[in-house]
């Protein structure tokens, strides 16, 4: 299928804390966006790269313009769009950029900037095998349990109370890229634009809009490498990658 990458990069970055949009900041002396970008590219799987960025962020549109100069002839078609308030308004923004014609879509977070070209490989496989949804998961390393806000006199003991142990067995975490027919993805983004403003606040990925829409979701193995550098400590560990034997 003819394939885009939506590459989401139009957030703040407020937990890791630089003064500047995560996207900006530096990973191994470069912008955490280039390192995605070049990963979108090596992957090869896109006929067009649609990234969101915050608006008015001059910066990144130049190393968007710098970067295209640098794709080889038969590379990806390059654009840019303003990302919105929430990572849904931007995937949202990017969605109705796309070429016409455009029949699948992997949506990317740039904040896994260094997501492995094989999982790229595994998802838009899954997709041409005819998936209509497709994530990468990795397993759950800890224990996991669910928890309450305790009454009046626990709360002097510790202030929650645990309600029950979720077996690990059946959990995941999840990755991006995340992909997606064009048309279900189309159709799941806009039946939550009629969410209230706290169910909307609660999306955070895009496999849960198709979810609700009672598409079966199918999942493929992730990568650790494909962390989403959240805090300070993921830029630690993102640095380490780059270095040594997993990178
Ligand atoms: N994102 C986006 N538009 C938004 C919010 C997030 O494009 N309005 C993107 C981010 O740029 C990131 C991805 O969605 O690549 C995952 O979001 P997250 O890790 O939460 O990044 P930030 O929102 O930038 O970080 P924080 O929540 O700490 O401010
Ligand atoms: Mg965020």
């Amino acid at each position: 299928p003819v394939t885009a990458v939506i590459l989401v990069a139009a957030g703040s970055g407020q937990r890791l804390g630089y003064g500047m949009p995560k996207a900006a900041v530096p990973l191994g002396g470069e912008p955490i966006l280039l390192h995605a970008l070049r990963g979108i590219v090596a992957a090869g799987v896109a006929s067009q790269v649609c990234v969101a960025l915050p608006e008015g962020e001059t910066g990144l549109r130049q190393l968007i313009e710098d970067f295209r100069l640098e794709l080889a002839d038969g590379g990806p078609l390059l654009t840019t769009v303003d990302g919105g308030a929430t990572r849904a308004d931007s995937v949202r923004s990017a969605l109705a950029a796309l070429e016409d014609g455009t029949e699948a879509v992997l949506v990317h977070d740039a904040a896994r900037a260094l997501a492995p070209e094989s999982v790229f490989h595994r998802v838009a496989q899954a997709l041409a095998n005819g998936a209509s949804a497709v994530i990468p998961v990795i397993p759950v390393v800890d224990t996991v349990k669910t928890v309450a806000a305790t009454d009046g006199s626990d709360s002097d003991i510790a202030p929650e109370i645990v309600t029950g142990t979720v077996s690990r067995q059946e959990l995941r975490s999840v990755q991006t890229p995340q992909g997606f027919s064009v048309d279900t993805l189309k159709a799941a983004h806009e039946a939550a634009l009629a969410f209230d403003e706290d169910r909307a606040a609660a999306v955070t990925d895009d496999a849960m809009l198709v979810e609700l829409l009672g598409v079966p979701v199918h999942a493929v193995r992730g990568a650790i490498q494909s962390l989403k550098i959240t805090t300070p400590l993921d830029l630690i560990i993102a640095e380490g990658l780059l270095e040594g034997p997993l990178g």
